[in-house]
This record gives structure tokens, C-alpha cells and sequence, in this order.
């Protein structure tokens, strides 16, 4: 258990086939020999969102190639291989259960330990991967499906401090988008305009700020720019640029006021608990928006807590993120057998009552 390892990492979750090799000498830091991420953006792009079954079927024609790949760019072969990590949840299941049974047939064909990882684990633990950061740290989960705060206190031990109740805030951006006629992934695009607009003309809701807690909420603020949408559009017969770039801007200062108040919420829980060298670590599509992360940037130096986000590369659904958080559980003695299932349903901090509802990646976890 402590000698060097090297492993195999499998995600597809949702609508990425990610293969990747890892190697960590003894103990100590993990070196990423390859990662490769196969999205399938143009697959479920003519209709406006991820669909399971096109998904479930891409994942199963391309998780070998991608494991190929991985092994060749790692310059690996699979006896090389000491174990293997595979998300099995949560997520869409029908692409779960393509990941997780290539990883069953590859561990019994080579009679390697497998080792079922939480997708979520995988997020969370990159900050250790990239940063080599201690426990406990406070987590910030941001993506088009995901949004929750966790304390991190150990490989698979978190306690989430609240989350999303409907939308994660990616889906809402996706959905303004659709709604101003911008690309997708809505993120990158609104933020684009956002940066011609001005954030003060349109004044959305911010949701549940009113109420105690770490939870939030960003359905409702898709509803309002409909609305202001719709009464631009029956004033002036269509929705000119300039008004298309004030209402991106007004809803991305809304999403960063949310983040930024629920941050320092959970922030003051966290340092509650007194960590010694308390750190925030933002991880997931949405922590590519810049305006996002310098307010969380800005909320951390005012609490005197450390900052840190995972490249992109690595904050985006990839398996360098699975095959280090296997590798985390492999080092704690945890295995899993052939009848590792499946779970379109996972979350991590068991004791949290659910999330309710479903999002871009299946049921809330
Ligand atoms: O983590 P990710 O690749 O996949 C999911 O787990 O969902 O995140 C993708 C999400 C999309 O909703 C995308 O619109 C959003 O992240 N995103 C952004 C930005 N870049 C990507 N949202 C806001 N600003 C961005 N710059
Ligand atoms: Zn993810």
C-alpha cells in the first residue's frame, strides 16, 4: 500500500469519456502521465442539452480508445498498471455503468485492485493532486451541474455545508444563453458580453440572501431575465446588443453577489472549526469565469484564508481527478469487488438531507 502505484482513471459520468494515468512514486506527490478527455458537445448540441441515452451510447464505443490513448500518451502498458479507479456515481447511469463495467472486465482480465470513486470525491480532491493541500479545506463545487459547499476532512470524509436547491449556477448561464440567443456552453459566452455590459441597468434577484444558511437557489433568476427579455423585445420588436450585454452583465453581478455572500457564510463554518491553515478551493466549468473567481478571491483575502482553483483542464470533468481520489482510497486499504454497482444517486456527505430534483447530470447528489 505504500509503494509506488500507478493507476488507471475512468470517468463518464455525463457527457465526457476521460481516461487517465497517474503514478505516484512512493508516498507523496502524484504525477499526471496522461489525461484524455473525449467531450461530446457536438453529439447533444441540435437539442439544447445532454441526452442520456446519446450519451450512454458514446461512452460505450469510446471508453477503450481512450484508455488506449491514456496508456500511449503515458508511454504505460497495462501491465504496468496497479490498479483501477472508475466513477460509479453520480450520474447519468447509462454512462456510469459504460465506465464502470470496462474498468470490471480490465481489473478481472489483469487480476488488478478496482476501486469505485464518488465523482464528486474526484472534484473535491483535486486541490490536493494540483496543491498538495491539507485537511480540512473548504470546498466550492461550481459546474453546470453541481454547486455545494463541503469541508474536506479527509479522503472520503465531507460534510456538506449547504448547496443549490434547484439549478447549478453553469445551468443557469446555460439557460441565459439560450434565452439571448448566445452559443453554448452558455459560461464562457455570457461572460463574454457581460464584459460590454453595464451590471447596474438590470437589477435580478438574488436569491435565498434573506435567508440563514449556506443554501442557494438560481432558477428563479433565469425566470426574471425572461421577463425582461420578453418586455425589451415587445417594446423595441427585438433585443438590441447593447441591452443583450446589460442583461449577461446584470446576471453575472447577481451570481457572484450569491457566490460571494454564501461564500463568507460558509466560510465563517469552516473557520469555526479552526483549521491552522484555512484555505477555499474552487474547483468545476464555473470557476473559469474571472469575475467569479476574483470575488471569491477578494472574500478570502478579507478573512485572511488561502485561495487556490485547479487549472482548467482539471477543474472540468476529466480522470486524472478519478484516478487520484482512487489513489487516495487505494492508500487507505479500500477496495472494491465485481460487485461494485453502479449509482446514478451519491452524495457525499451521507448524513445532508438530499438535494431534490435532477440537473444536467441526473438526479442531485
Ligand atoms: O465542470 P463542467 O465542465 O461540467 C459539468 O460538470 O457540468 O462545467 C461546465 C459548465 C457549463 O455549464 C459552462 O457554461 C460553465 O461550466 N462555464 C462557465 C464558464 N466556463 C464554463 N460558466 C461561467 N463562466 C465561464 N467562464
Ligand atoms: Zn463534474
Amino acid at each position: 500500500m505504500d509503494g509506488p502505484l500507478t493507476i488507471l482513471g475512468i470517468e463518464s459520468s455525463c457527457d465526457d469519456t476521460a481516461a487517465a494515468i497517474l503514478h505516484q512514486p512512493i508516498v507523496g506527490d502524484a504525477e499526471i502521465l496522461a489525461s484524455v478527455v473525449h467531450g461530446q458537445t457536438d453529439l447533444h448540441a441540435p437539442f439544447g442539452g445532454v441526452v442520456p441515452e446519446i450519451a450512454a451510447r458514446a461512452h460505450a464505443e469510446k471508453v477503450d480508445l481512450c484508455v488506449e490513448e491514456a496508456l500511449l500518451a503515458a508511454n504505460v502498458s497495462l501491465k504496468d498498471v496497479d490498479a483501477i479507479a472508475v466513477t460509479a456515481g453520480p450520474g447519468l447511469i447509462g454512462g456510469v455503468i459504460s465506465g464502470v463495467m470496462c474498468a470490471k472486465g480490465l481489473s478481472a482480465s489483469l487480476n488488478i485492485p478496482l476501486i469505485g470513486v464518488n465523482h464528486l470525491a474526484g472534484h473535491a480532491l483535486t486541490p490536493r493532486l494540483t496543491d498538495q493541500v491539507a485537511f480540512p479545506y473548504l470546498m466550492l463545487l461550481v459546474s453546470g451541474g453541481h454547486c455545494q459547499f463541503l469541508t474536506a476532512h479527509g479522503p472520503e470524509e465531507f460534510s456538506r455545508l449547504g448547496g443549490t436547491i434547484d439549478d447549478a449556477p453553469g445551468e443557469a448561464f446555460d439557460k441565459t444563453a439560450r434565452l439571448l440567443g448566445l452559443p453554448q456552453p452558455g459560461g464562457p459566452a455570457v461572460q463574454a458580453e457581460a464584459a460590454k455590459g453595464d451590471p447596474k441597468r438590470f437589477r435580478f434577484p438574488r436569491p435565498l440572501l434573506d435567508r440563514p444558511g449556506c443554501d442557494m437557489s438560481f432558477s428563479g433568476l433565469k425566470t426574471a431575465l425572461l421577463r425582461q427579455r420578453d418586455a425589451i423585445v415587445t417594446e423595441k420588436g427585438g433585443l438590441p446588443m447593447q441591452d443583450r450585454a446589460d442583461m449577461c452583465a446584470g446576471f453575472q453581478a447577481a451570481v457572484v453577489d450569491v457566490l460571494a455572500e454564501k461564500t463568507r457564510r460558509a466560510l465563517d463554518i469552516y473557520l469555526a472549526e479552526n483549521p491552522s491553515e484555512p484555505l477555499l478551493a474552487v474547483a468545476g466549468g464555473v470557476a473559469a469565469n474571472t469575475a467569479i473567481r476574483a470575488e471569491l478571491e477578494t472574500v478570502c483575502a478579507h478573512k485572511s484564508v488561502a485561495f487556490t482553483a485547479p487549472p482548467l483542464a482539471l477543474c472540468t470533468d476529466n480522470a486524472a481527478m478519478i484516478a487520484y481520489a482512487g489513489l487516495e482510497r487505494y492508500r487507505t486499504g479500500a477496495r472494491d469487488g465485481m460487485d461494485l454497482s453502479a449509482r446514478p444517486r451519491w452524495p457525499l456527505d451521507q448524513t445532508a438531507p438530499a438535494l431534490l430534483g435532477s440537473g444536467k447530470k441526473g438526479a442531485k447528489a
